[in-house]
């Protein structure tokens, strides 16, 4: 079981890192192999439109992406957090997200023969951090979210969050989200 954790914060130790670094932890205890990048740490630019992905059946960017393909088309699960930023995934998250679209092939597509690897086996989890105490403020945006990743192949294992999370240690006293965090880890 090969597991991949991808932080979307730009802090290095912040909110997400812990939670992300948390489910991968659990997953680790029962014995999966894991494996964690910072997107903000990478060269991962943004998509171009230029759908030669439709083509030539691969993103035609050189950049750090083409190891996060890799990584992802040979991993069980996908462990994604990101920070809210402005109501939604930071840059660095949502960067990633529209890059997926080569891993995808709805119609129109010039290839028709494309198959997406994504077949809904590769499991995913989603977690997210934000300041706003209010724990229920962002519910829809996690749902549509789930709904995305379904809709791109993902088998969709549910959302996790950590709420008025601001100083880059203030998940450290949500024992229970943390412990969730683990869980939800050991059942993938
Ligand atoms: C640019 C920016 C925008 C933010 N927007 C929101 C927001 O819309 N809602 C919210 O509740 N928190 C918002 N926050 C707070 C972060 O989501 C929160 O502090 C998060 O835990 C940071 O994660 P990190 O510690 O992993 O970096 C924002 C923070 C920044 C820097």
């Amino acid at each position: 079981m090969n597991v991949l954790g991808l932080i979307g914060s730009p802090r290095e130790h912040g909110n997400t890192a812990t939670l992300v670094n948390a489910i991968l932890e659990g997953a680790a205890e029962k014995g999966a192999e894991t494996k964690v990048y910072q997107l903000s740490k990478m060269d991962l630019k943004p998509c171009r439109g230029c759908m030669s992905c439709r083509s030539e059946g691969k993103c035609v960017i050189d950049d750090d992406m083409q190891e996060l393909y890799k990584e992802l088309l040979s991993a069980d699960a996908l462990v994604i957090g990101s920070p809210i930023y402005m109501w939604e995934v930071t840059t660095h998250t949502k960067t990633f997200i529209d890059r997926l679209i080569a891993l995808t092939c709805w119609q129109p597509c010039a290839k028709p023969e494309f198959v997406s690897p994504l077949k809904g086996t590769t499991k995913i989890v989603l977690a997210y951090t934000y300041g706003s105490p209010n724990p229920n403020n962002f519910n829809q945006y996690f749902k549509y979210m789930e709904g995305l990743f379904s809709y791109l192949g993902f088998h969709v294992q549910g959302s996790i969050w950590a709420s008025g999370t601001v100083n880059p240690d203030d998940i450290s006293h949500q024992f229970e989200v943390l412990e969730n965090a683990k869980e939800i880890g050991k059942k993938l």
